[in-house]
């Protein structure tokens, strides 16, 4: 059975569609089609139904083969059960989410994204909305790293077969 990932931002219209279309990317990358699943969702209501952001699209499509899909839905409890993994781009992500989880049962399932870079020192995916277009490429960078350093730990631990 596929490890389930579900990526978490507050509007689900720049950085968690970037993660999730970016780790589908990198899947395909490594040759660990089936292995892995991807969703996304926003903790705040506000974009619900829209596509990403032009912005963050423009970003990631100057990495060839990166198109940025879907349309943004709102994090629900239902999520706990339904995927693995949860991964918050920032820490009010990260509250936002375990605020649906009073009882702190699946506390163990949601990191923070940045737990899992290499390269990049940062701990939280800076939230690029109302900044400039190097705020999103550097969302990309961020996640590059992240995504590949999560798979790492897929193979490590056993839940993902290396190729
Ligand atoms: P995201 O970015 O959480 O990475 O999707 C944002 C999108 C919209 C807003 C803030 C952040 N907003 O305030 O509408």
């Amino acid at each position: 059975m596929a490890v389930k990932l579900l990526f978490v931002c507050l509007g689900n219209i720049c950085r968690s569609p970037a993660a999730e279309n970016l780790m589908n990317y990198l899947v395909d990358q490594r040759g660990l089609q089936g292995q892995i699943e991807c969703d996304s969702a926003g903790t705040g209501a506000y974009h619900v139904g829209e596509p990403p952001d032009r912005r963050m699209s423009a970003a990631a499509t100057q990495h060839p083969g990166i198109v940025l899909q879907g349309r943004a839905r709102q994090f629900s409890s239902a999520d706990f059960t339904e995927f693995d993994v949860i991964l918050a781009m920032d820490r009010d992500n990260y509250w936002g989410i375990l605020a649906r989880d009073p009882d702190r049962k699946y506390r163990d399932k949601v990191r923070m994204i940045c737990d899992f870079c290499h390269q990049h020192p940062l701990k939280e995916v800076p939230d690029p909305y109302y900044g400039g277009p190097e705020g999103f490429q550097q969302t990309i960078e961020l996640l590059l790293d992240a995504c590949n350093g999560l798979i790492d730990e897929l193979i490590d631990e056993g839940k993902v077969a290396a190729p």
